[in-house]
């Protein structure tokens, strides 16, 4: 077994493990009172395993999914249970012939100090020459590679198509805007404050971006900012924003079903307008998105968008706070559009 100072014989003494556990089943968005901080001793890997120093934490919206128990696409967590989450961190100690202490990873290490991990818990190694190493929970992580796979293999952008995101300032939806720019297309961002409509423009480069809240007339701003219709609509959020973007579907227009962020309940499932008029009319094409479908395809895609990003094509932004303590108000936070770029938590 391989030992990094802090741990083994001689190191300091009794490292502590703070973690936030899933401490009561939340209806709807998750609050700190749904979390409790308990504390516990590291461990030490066993064969094959890994210990993990937990550097940064994410904060995701697909987190409220997995604290709920309405059907998803995968278990809720379990009462009790450290909240899952992604998180990078530095390999403390290993028994895995892969995998060397100093080492960056990033995987679903959890709301915690320490994750003793098998490899199957590990999505790939970070390279903090490419990149501060938080951006493997962004633009280089789960959000980046969302964009990426989303925009290109759903929504099959071609140059001079309106591309349409909402949550146009958000982690994933940022990067879809920048990435549809680069393939030649006209973007137009829908987003929920007059500085995020302003960081849209001028950050990330979108050609029109609509503040939803202020403008009184959702249905007459896009009809200005799309004149030609909407070729890709990246949905992040479903709901009332929606039911207007789908109205200006541009003839074999494709939606992409990304997230569901403005849906208060999932079960029962809301009622609202119904989407099959526009498709029919327009020979449109609505899919859904799961990322983990392209996991045998993240590392091409990490490559594009460092590639991107080190050509100054791709641009980020995050929103950290400090202290384990802060997860679970940054979630609920992230769901009153408190952030303004990729919500991370630093350690
Ligand atoms: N399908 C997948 O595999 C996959 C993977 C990753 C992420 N996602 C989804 O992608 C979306 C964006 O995720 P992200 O990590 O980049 O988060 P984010 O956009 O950085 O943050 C969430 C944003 O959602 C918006 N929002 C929150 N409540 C809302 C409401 N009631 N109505 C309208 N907008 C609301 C807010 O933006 P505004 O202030 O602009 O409204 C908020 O800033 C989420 O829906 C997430 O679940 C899906």
């Amino acid at each position: 077994m391989q030992l990094h100072r802090g741990f083994g014989a001689g190191a300091m003494a009794d490292p502590v493990n703070r973690r936030i556990i899933l401490a009561r089943r939340p209806d709807g968005i998750p609050r700190p009172e749904h979390f409790e901080l308990v504390e516990t001793p590291p461990g030490e890997p066993g064969p094959g395993e890994i210990l993990i120093r937990n550097r940064y934490l994410s904060v995701d919206p697909a987190q409220r999914g997995w604290a709920n128990d309405a059907p998803n696409y995968s278990p809720p967590v379990a009462l009790g249970e450290v909240m899952r989450a992604m998180a990078v961190g530095e390999v403390v100690a290993s028994r895995h012939p892969d995998y060397r202490p100093g080492e960056y990873l990033t995987g679903m290490f959890g709301w915690q100090d320490y994750c003793l991990a098998a490899a199957d818990r590990l999505w790939f190694r970070v390279d903090p020459a490419v990149a501060p190493i938080s951006t493997a929970l962004g633009v280089l992580g789960l959000n980046g590679l969302t964009a990426y796979f989303g925009l290109l293999e759903i929504g099959q952008p071609a140059q001079g198509e309106t591309v349409v995101v909402s949550t146009g300032a958000g982690a994933v939806g940022s990067a879809v805007g920048q990435i549809a720019r680069i393939q030649g297309c006209r973007t137009v961002a829908i987003t929920g404050s007059a500085e995020k409509a302003a960081m849209c423009r001028t950050v990330y480069g979108y050609d029109a971006a609509i503040d939803y809240r202020a403008e009184g007339d959702l249905d007459a701003a896009l009809a200005a900012g799309c004149p030609d219709g909407v070729d890709v609509y990246f949905d992040n959020v479903s709901g009332a924003i929606s039911d207007v973007v789908l109205r200006h579907l541009a003839l074999g227009a494709r939606v992409v079903i990304c997230g569901t962020a403005s849906q208060a309940s999932w079960d029962p499932h809301p009622l609202g307008p119904r989407p099959e008029r526009h498709l029919l009319v327009k020979r449109a094409r609505m899919q859904g998105l799961l990322i983990f479908d392209f996991a045998d395809r993240f590392d091409e895609a990490r490559r594009r968008l460092a590639a991107w990003l080190d050509a100054g094509k791709l641009v980020y932004r995050e929103d950290v706070r400090d202290g384990i303590e802060s997860a679970p108000a940054a979630l609920t936070a992230l769901y009153a559009g408190e952030n303004t770029g990729k919500m991370v938590i630093r350690l």
